[in-house]
């Protein structure tokens, strides 16, 4: 039986991975942890704890007490947040995922790791459409220097250790349960909140800025069928890109007029355009696919649909 500790629950991508999990392990074998309590619905359907990655006791002691089989390591500093405070982002994002490793290697029942890289790895001299799953890989931010030395270190952990670790570079998410938690591709998610609060925007890129991007449902089903994927299948232990859908805000804001004409949106790119200019546009993600296999639901125009209609009934409108 397994018996799954995510880190990094409230977040997200953890507030959905965890209730998605639960409804596969069962809702006792999901332990959810964070540095803060987490959404109700989290709560009250599973354990939850309040949890630090980074006190690295207090999480052996855990994972041996109620003995983990699967961690996914969801905790980090974003893209945006991290080019304020870049040596604590570092220190966060590779200190916790070197615990984690460590952890693996030498605690028996510990089977698999879940660790998620992004597009950020990649930088202004990769190739932006397309992007192959292997190509040049030099980060300009100290988001994507952490995601490129992780997987780095996963790829060692698993030649040198056996470690069963497995990673995704995910593009942009979009989701309507919990807002985005300080990266780049937040505009996405925003952009959405604000058109139903306010019937306004201003987005903090140019309108022109393409970027890869990927409805919540889709990252899930895509992590969860690696995570269940076959050994042998899995033959890249760094990390796997995954495509999904790219559009630019103006695209977005095409898109969200059609169910709202009136909504008013400015552009005042700040500090993240630099940031969003050095990624990727689109991303070829056909090792992924004939891998374990990894299928995309949802367009621009089914994923718009469904965010005005989800936030649309949180605000009750
Ligand atoms: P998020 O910021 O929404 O959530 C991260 C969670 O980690 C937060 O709830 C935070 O409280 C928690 N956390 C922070 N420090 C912690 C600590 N020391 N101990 C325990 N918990 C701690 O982030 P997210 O969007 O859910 O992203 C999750 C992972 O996926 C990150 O590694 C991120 O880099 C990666 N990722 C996300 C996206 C995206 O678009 N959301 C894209 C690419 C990669
Ligand atoms: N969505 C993430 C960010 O913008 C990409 O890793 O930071």
């Amino acid at each position: 039986m397994e018996r799954i500790l995510v880190i990094g629950a409230a977040g997200q991508i953890g507030s959905e991975l965890t209730l998605a999990l639960r409804k596969i392990y069962g809702n006792d074998n999901v332990f959810a942890t964070d540095l803060r309590m987490g959404p109700k619905e989290l709560i009250d359907s599973g354990p939850y704890y309040v949890l630090d990655v980074m006190d690295d006791k207090r999480l052996i002691h855990f994972v041996i007490r109620h003995r983990i089989t699967q961690i996914y390591h969801l905790a980090a500093v974003l893209s945006g947040n991290a080019e304020k405070l870049p040596l604590q982002a570092w220190h966060i994002n590779m200190q916790s995922m070197l615990n984690i490793l460590d952890l693996a290697k030498e605690v028996e029942d510990l089977k698999k790791i879940f660790w998620p890289s992004s597009i950020a790895v990649f930088g202004p001299s990769t190739p932006p459409y397309q992007t192959p799953q292997n190509t040049v890989m030099e980060p300009t931010t100290v988001y994507g220097i952490s995601k490129l030395a992780g997987e780095r270190w996963c790829e060692y952990y698993n030649l040198k250790f056996g470690v069963d670790v497995r990673s995704i570079r995910y593009p942009g998410l979009i989701s309507y349960k919990t807002e985005a938690g300080g990266g780049t591709t937040d505009y996405a998610v925003e952009i959405f909140y604000e058109a139903v609060r306010n019937g306004a925007y201003e987005c903090f890129l140019r309108e022109d800025t393409e970027l890869p991007m990927m409805f919540m449902d889709d990252a899930i089903s895509a992590t969860i069928n690696l995570m269940e994927a076959p050994a042998e299948k899995v033959k890249i232990h760094s990390s796997y890109n995954l495509e999904g859908i790219s559009f630019t805000p103006a695209q977005l804001v095409a898109e969200i007029r059609k169910h709202m004409p009136e909504l008013a949106v400015t552009y005042k790119p700040d500090f993240r355009q630099a940031i969003a200019d050095s990624w990727p546009k689109s991303i070829d993600g056909s090792v992924a696919r004939e891998h374990w296999g990894m299928e995309v639901k949802y367009d621009l125009a089914r994923m718009t649909e469904l965010m005005l209609r989800e936030i649309k009934s949180k605000y009750g409108k």
